[in-house]
């Protein structure tokens, strides 16, 4: 053996010492560099063949390549054997099937959905029908035949989106009323949740699309303290049992005897005051109002083909905003349409 072999094979056996006791990869990408890197090991080696007599320097090569594939396998070897253990490692891992998964994140139901929800179930609780109708209406049925004439100032463009000069947004849900009664006759018991618009400028109070519920109720001995019951038990639906409601003297062209309707202030139970300080929900008079309301007028029943001598009843339309308003005492109308998730998710 020449001095040359004698020195690689005791390289080649130090490295494969050093390769049996390897963990990692970081560990082994080391001893690849500090064998058979650039200025590694062999490099060394292999720089002492110029110092060779001539004869023997080809053969010198030849040797050390050989011990350089050598190594290489053994190498690679080592990277196959880590490879191996990691794999074991991992399936010899125990998984809790039984832990919790991530919480799936869900949407949330709109503030006004959720009141309209909640009104709905409790008229249909009440026997009463939920319908819904066009937004699109003619102007006929949104003015004409509730008793509004062509020249009352509810007409004028400038509350109106008008499409055609016959075709408006519906300004209210009202002309539901007269669609239902010319659909069928009297007993009517119905209520008419949606979208209402209105040429209003947006501010915290107002925007020109919003929603409101209707109600209808139609029949031979209908009179106004059905309607009260009725509202005093749709407030303590939403706002609990201790609700009362009151009407106040009002004018609506579609009906008559026509009142605004009050409901005791959630924010204060009615006091006006809140710790030391005025309500702010309420302004401090303990009521809020929430809509109006009133006997049908005979006009419109006539109108419909009814005959106001033999059915009566009333009718009331309420701002479903105001009602989500005063349940999460928001004050500024325009978050209902902003969609910000932080406000969407506290009524989740
Ligand atoms: N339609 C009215 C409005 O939008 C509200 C209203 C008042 C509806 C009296 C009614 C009613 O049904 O009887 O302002």
């Amino acid at each position: 053996m020449t001095d040359l072999e004698t020195n690689l094979s005791a390289l080649e056996g130090r490295l494969t010492a050093e390769l049996a006791g390897v963990a990692d990869e970081r560990a082994l990408e080391e001893l690849r560099v500090r064998y058979l890197g650039r200025s590694g090991e062999v490099t060394t080696i292999r720089r002492g063949i110029g110092a060779l007599p001539p004869q023997e320097r080809p053969n010198a090569g030849k040797v050390i390549n050989a011990a350089v594939e050598r190594m290489e396998s053994a190498l690679a070897v080592a990277v196959h054997r880590l490879g191996n253990a990691q794999l074991e490692s991992q399936l010899s891992e125990t998984i809790d099937v039984t832990l919790p998964g991530p919480p799936a994140r869900t949407g949330s139901i709109h503030p006004i959905r959720r009141v309209m929800q909640d009104v709905g179930r409790y008229f249909t609780r009440l026997g009463f029908a939920v319908l819904q109708g066009p937004e699109i209406e003619t102007d006929a049925n949104n003015f004409d035949a509730l008793n509004i004439p062509p020249d009352h100032p509810a007409r004028e463009g400038l509350d109106s989106f008008y499409l055609r000069p016959d075709l408006v947004l519906r300004t209210h849900t009202s002309p539901m009323q007269v669609r239902a009664m010319r659909e069928s006759g009297p007993p009517i018991a119905i209520i008419v949740p949606g979208k209402a618009y209105r040429r209003d400028a947006v501010d915290a109070r107002h925007l020109y699309q919003f929603h409101q519920v209707e109600g209808l109720m139609i029949g031979s001995d209908i009179h106004f303290g059905h309607l009260k019951g009725i509202l005093t038990g749709m407030m303590r639906e939403l706002f609990g049992p201790n609700q009362e409601v009151r009407f106040r003297p009002s004018f609506f062209p579609f009906t008559e005897p026509s009142a605004e309707i009050d409901t005791t202030c959630p924010g204060c139970a009615g006091s006006g005051t809140r710790g030391d300080a005025t309500c702010r929900t309420c302004g401090g008079s303990g009521w809020i109002e929430i809509g109006g309301s009133g006997m049908v007028h005979p006009n419109v029943l006539r109108e419909v083909g009814y005959d106001p001598e033999k059915v009566a009843g009333w009718a009331f339309g309420c701002g479903l905003e105001r009602f989500a308003m005063v349940r999460y005492e928001m004050n500024d109308i325009r978050e209902f349409v902003e969609n910000t998730p932080s406000f969407l998710e506290q009524t989740a």
